[in-house]
């Protein structure tokens, strides 16, 4: 054991991490895990704070995690600040948070990796190749080492959440995943680390990301054709001021598939530069 913020322990190898949340489990309580790059903000606490109310227990993990990350992405220059979250994560009530160094989830020799074919290869997965395989393995991973209760995941990252309800079915890892809602500012940006990226000028364009998804729900809602839709929400977009877009769709809730049929309702995804900034967003049609 290497330390602790209050109430919280902080512990860096999978043998400590497995040791304390077994002997939760063996004392008959239940635990939840919250996986986390770090540089927390309100859209992680809402996830941390849904599990301490849902279980006995509450571990978090930090790590930023090499493997998702691609050779021109911002790994080196990801926002850290392990001290600051492991506070706000003890007023929060987390017990546990488990913080390990790469050697400790990679070391060396380890080569076997977790790919999720189909979900995992369209839109991000197509944007960003080896992100979702980089996903998977680090999740599987944490899942496997820790074998919580529940696992918490919030819909910012909408296709990252479908990804990991397939690979826990698909490998039977025994735990419940839990899908939590996207916590926005007040103008509707959605909360995310990488906005500390934006400059001022950028940060006042930010919110039009989310508008154009509105856009296309209620165009959907009104019966528009979906392709006109997207279209006008990626021209509101450009127009605001963003650089270029990844792509704006609407799509099947589960599989992400395209769809012209929305009777089973859907999920309108986006993702596009600001300057050097990529922001993606979503939002569900009923
Ligand atoms: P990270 O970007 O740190 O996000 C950790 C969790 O917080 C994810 O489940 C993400 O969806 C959720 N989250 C981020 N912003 C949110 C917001 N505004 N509202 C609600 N939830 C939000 O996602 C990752 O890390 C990594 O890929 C990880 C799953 C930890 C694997 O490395």
């Amino acid at each position: 054991m290497t330390g602790t913020a209050s109430n919280l322990q902080i512990v860096r190898t999978v043998k400590d991490l497995r040791q304390v949340v077994s002997s939760w489990r063996a004392d008959g309580l239940t635990a939840g895990l919250v996986p986390t790059m770090g540089a927390l903000h309100e859209g992680h606490f809402s996830l941390a704070e849904r599990s301490v109310a849902d279980n006995d227990r509450t571990c978090a993990t930090l790590f930023v995690n090499p493997k998702q990350f691609g050779p021109n992405e911002d790994f080196d220059v990801y926002p850290r600040d392990e001290a600051g979250d492991a506070a706000a994560l003890a007023e929060r009530g987390v017990e546990l948070l488990f913080a390990p160094g790469v050697e400790e989830m990679y070391p060396e020799g380890s080569t076997t990796v977790v790919t999720v074919p189909g979900i995992g290869d369209i839109l991000e997965g197509a944007c960003r190749p080896g992100f979702f395989t980089g996903v998977a393995t680090v999740v599987s991973k944490l899942l496997v080492q820790s074998l919580p209760d529940k696992a918490y995941f919030g819909e910012k990252d909408y296709q990252q959440l479908c990804v990991i309800q397939r690979m826990t079915a698909d490998l039977d890892i025994p735990v419940e995943i839990i899908g939590c809602p996207i916590i926005r500012e007040a103008d509707g940006l959605a909360l995310s680390s990488r906005n500390a990226y934006l400059s001022d000028t950028e940060r006042a364009i930010a919110p039009a990301l989310n508008a154009a998804l509105v856009h296309v729900v209620e165009a959907l809602n009104a019966g528009m054709d979906v392709a006109a839709a997207e279209a006008e929400a990626a021209r509101q977009i450009l127009d605001a001021g963003f650089a270029s877009i990844d792509y704006i769709t609407a799509r099947h809730p589960e599989t992400l598939e395209p769809v012209t049929d929305f009777s089973g309702g859907a999920r309108v995804l986006g993702a596009a530069w600001l300057g050097k900034t990529r922001l993606i967003d979503n939002i569900g049609v009923e």
